[in-house]
């Protein structure tokens, strides 16, 4: 049997665009509209659904839950805030609280509201005052909730929407890419200053585990030098005050972390490139079987990435860790094989402060749409009805006990690891 520490956090987290629905107000939305994206249109209908989310969490027994504010919902217009929008993410905290789900908030989860991303959105050091704004209308009416992220996956971020253009605004301009990243740097500076002391104030930090694709040095370099870039740049950046982009190097504000949020998913094998622009490859290390998003599975992923970011000195917690797949006992084997890695690392005495399983529900995978389940709870997006999955359950348990059974460890585990 593994035993987690008292207090140890194992809940499930989403974010607000993949749920709601009807957030009209976003950059997703208006590109959505003009043929770009997926459209999310009702999602899984959580907006109108939260008391019912938060009530299978609790049947459940899940004990903490990440979420995130809809920053184009609160600031539909420019200097407009939407009180009503602010009182039902301060309802949804108070419920959770109410039933003995620690809440962790997110204020940025990739979306903004289309106004902002109208007048250039974060490529724009000017905008951060519409940001500072944002980020003082939560301090002044947001309580309840200790735990608050910045930024969601600021690299995939910049990565998704400036270097690869695939995500709004869907610019492939890697100097725009490190002056976006930048100035998310000087933005989480910003609400660090403002929220610090109120929240204890992270960053949700996105951790693919990269091995080199051969042995050869080239490869090693290149494996080493991107597992910098995309995995710890961007810290340094917020702890040091000097941000290495990926061509300029950054001065930027020394700020702060009170903690560092990890989202593992997978494993991805590097290749150096002969190419001043690009300087490597990088693509999924196809060992094993695939998930629904294309990815492989590597469990003791979870283990070294929490030994890298304790290098930090930070509590840390994991933030997001999931699979999309349609088979379910498929999923129970991955949270708890990854779990085993988490307990190991605790064991070690890393400070590992929780764990939280992408995704609660079935959601909007960005722009793969509706297709990827990642849910514990399956949506029928005809009808929102939410069914709990068999993992659902087993999660429950290990989550209510704060253990993983013999029995559990038996069936889907890696043996001793
Ligand atoms: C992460 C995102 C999250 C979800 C998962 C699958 O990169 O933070 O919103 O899409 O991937």
């Amino acid at each position: 049997m593994l035993k987690f520490p008292d207090g140890f956090l194992l809940g499930t987290a989403t974010s607000s665009y993949q749920i709601e629905g009807d957030n009209v107000w976003s950059d997703w939305w208006y590109w959505a509209e003009r043929g770009k994206l997926p459209h999310a249109g009702k999602a899984c209908n959580s907006w109108e659904l939260y008391e019912r989310d938060i009530e299978l969490m609790a049947e459940l027994g899940y004990r903490a839950y990440r979420f995130s504010i809809e920053w184009g919902r609160v600031f539909p217009e420019e200097g407009k805030p939407n009180e009503e929008a602010l009182m039902r993410y301060q309802g949804i905290i108070d419920l959770l609280n109410e039933a003995g789900i620690t809440p962790m908030l997110t204020l940025h989860h990739f979306t903004l509201p289309t106004w902002f991303a109208l007048k250039g959105g974060f490529e724009k050091e000017g905008n951060l005052e519409h940001w500072r704004s944002y980020v003082e209308l939560i301090r002044d009416n947001i309580e309840g909730v200790e735990l608050v992220a910045t930024f969601n996956e600021p690299m995939v971020y910049v990565v998704a929407s400036y270097v690869e253009g695939m995500w709004p605004p869907f610019r492939k301009n890697p100097l725009k890419a490190e002056k976006v990243a930048a100035n998310l740097i000087k933005a989480h500076a910003i609400a660090y200053e403002i929220l610090h002391g109120k929240f204890r104030v992270g960053i949700v930090k996105n951790r693919p585990h990269f091995v080199p694709a051969t042995d050869s040095e080239r490869d090693r370099k290149a494996a080493e030098e991107i597992d910098y870039t995309f995995n710890r740049s961007l810290l340094d950046g917020i702890l040091t005050g000097e941000f290495r982009g990926f061509m300029r190097t950054f001065e930027v504000p020394v700020s702060g972390l009170d903690w560092l949020g990890m989202n593992y998913y997978n494993i991805m094998k590097v290749k150096a490139v002969r190419n001043p622009l690009k300087r490597f490859a990088v693509e999924d290390a196809n060992v094993g079987r695939k998930t629904d998003m294309g990815w492989s599975v590597y469990p003791g992923g979870v283990y070294e990435g929490l030994k890298a970011f304790s290098e930090y000195g930070l509590p840390l917690y994991v933030t997001e860790n999931g699979i999309a797949t349609l088979d379910d006992e498929w999923r129970i084997e991955f949270i708890v094989q990854h779990l085993q890695f988490v307990h190991k690392a605790l064991a070690e005495g890393i400070d590992g402060r929780g764990y939280f399983y992408w995704s609660l529900i079935d959601n909007y995978e960005w722009a793969e749409g509706f297709r990827p389940r990642f849910g514990l709870i399956e949506v029928d997006y005809e009808t929102f009805e939410r069914k709990p999955r068999r993992s659902a359950h087993i999660y429950g348990e290990i989550s209510k006990k704060g253990e993983i059974s013999d029995e559990l460890l038996e069936r889907y585990g890696l043996g001793e690891v």
